[in-house]
């Protein structure tokens, strides 16, 4: 069992209480916000627990094993560093911090210390994604393509752009279930609100071979659509997570490209690619609640010394690809080559 803090009780903190909370092997110590009616809801919801304003008084209470992060991006490198100087592990919401220096900082210090630091790619935890990862490995066959859609009328952030707070989750989900890791990126977007990031990205993702990545982010569209396409040779999956259960549809659909030297020869198109139309099917999901299996897991790698499924390094890569997207969309669609994430990966 191990103690922990949260940091931060806003709009995603109390999800992280609330599991924290019922966490089997891990007990809820403390919960520190600057705003002190945030405060006084934790105490009406959890007595007993710690509250208060003050960061140092989390550091220095020995219960505190572990501090959880959930406050605005360009907090995120500050807490974490000084909660690992206090020898405390740590776990950060997305985007593990605003740029890929602190985040390549808060991976080095987590290695020098020997501390666990988890990044919440909270998706990576969800039956419908580990049943993506799973049939990519196998039954897929190559992947061609990814292509995501995740738009909505969504709350407007002031500090980061919707590629920030969007589009990390697709390059999550990207990292966790694809066998390859991108080599180039191209963005563009586009702010409606003076002064403002944008509310509105295309990001184009290059990989070494065949394989291609499109998403689309966007704050200001009429309704919700959370809608992943994966194309394979073998199989197709659609992931519709606005789908109550059957959120991941597998289509054993596609085409064969015939090598008869004849047809190829007269160039005879139609002959040479045959189209498959098999059945579809929806595999039954795992439906625990991400942050649940996720808190216990990151409890589980503190007390018994593992890596988390989402490590820094899995936020760094994906901090990696969020500021060339940046680069690129301040350009105009400009191709930023990412030689670096190969390195990384
Ligand atoms: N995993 C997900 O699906 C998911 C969803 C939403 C938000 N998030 C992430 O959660 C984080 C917080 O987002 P939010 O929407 O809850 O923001 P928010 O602004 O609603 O809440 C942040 C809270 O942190 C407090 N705070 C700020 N600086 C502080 C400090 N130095 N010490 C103590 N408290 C401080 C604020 O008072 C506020 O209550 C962001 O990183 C965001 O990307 C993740």
């Amino acid at each position: 069992m191990i103690g922990i803090a949260v940091v931060g009780y806003g709009y995603w903190g109390p999800n992280l209480v609330r599991n924290i909370a019922e966490c089997p092997n891990a007990k809820l110590i403390a919960v520190c916000d600057l705003r002190a009616e945030r405060l006084t809801a934790v105490s009406a919801r959890y007595p007993g627990v710690v509250v208060t304003d003050n960061f140092e008084q989390v550091l220095s209470n020995p219960n505190v094993d572990a501090v959880a992060i959930a406050t605005p991006v360009s907090s995120h490198f500050q807490l974490a560093m000084r909660a690992m100087m206090a020898g405390k592990h740590v776990f950060i919401e997305k985007p593990i911090a605003s740029t890929v220096e602190e985040a390549q900082r808060l991976v080095d210090e987590a290695a020098r210390r020997n501390l666990v630091l988890a990044v919440d790619h909270t998706f990576v935890h969800t039956g419908a994604v580990k049943k993506m990862q799973e049939l990519v490995k196998d039954g897929l066959g190559g992947v061609y393509y990814y292509d995501s859609v995740r738009v909505n009328l969504g709350l407007f952030q002031h500090d980061v752009s919707v590629l920030w707070d969007l589009a990390v989750h697709d390059l999550s989900i990207m990292d966790y279930v694809l066998n390859e890791r991108p080599v180039a990126v191209s963005a563009t977007g586009m702010s409606h609100v003076t002064g403002q990031p944008a509310n509105i990205a295309y990001l184009n993702l290059f990989f070494p071979g065949k394989l291609i990545a499109h998403i689309h982010v966007n704050w200001l569209a009429p309704v919700k659509v959370r809608r992943t396409l994966v194309g394979g040779t073998n199989k197709m999956i659609v992931y519709d997570d606005l789908e109550p259960s059957e959120k991941i549809k597998v289509y054993d659909k596609g085409i064969t490209v015939s090598e008869n030297a004849e047809a190829q020869r007269q160039n005879a198109y139609q002959q040479m690619v045959g189209y498959r139309s098999g059945d579809m099917w929806a595999p039954k999901l795992d439906m625990t609640e991400a942050l649940s299996s996720e808190l216990r897991e990151f409890a589980d790698c503190v007390i018994n010394k593992k890596a988390p499924t989402a490590d820094g390094h899995a936020g760094l890569r994906v901090v990696r690809i969020l500021e060339a997207a940046t680069q690129s969309l301040a350009q105009r669609g400009q191709v930023i080559e990412l030689d670096d994430v190969r390195r990384v990966a």
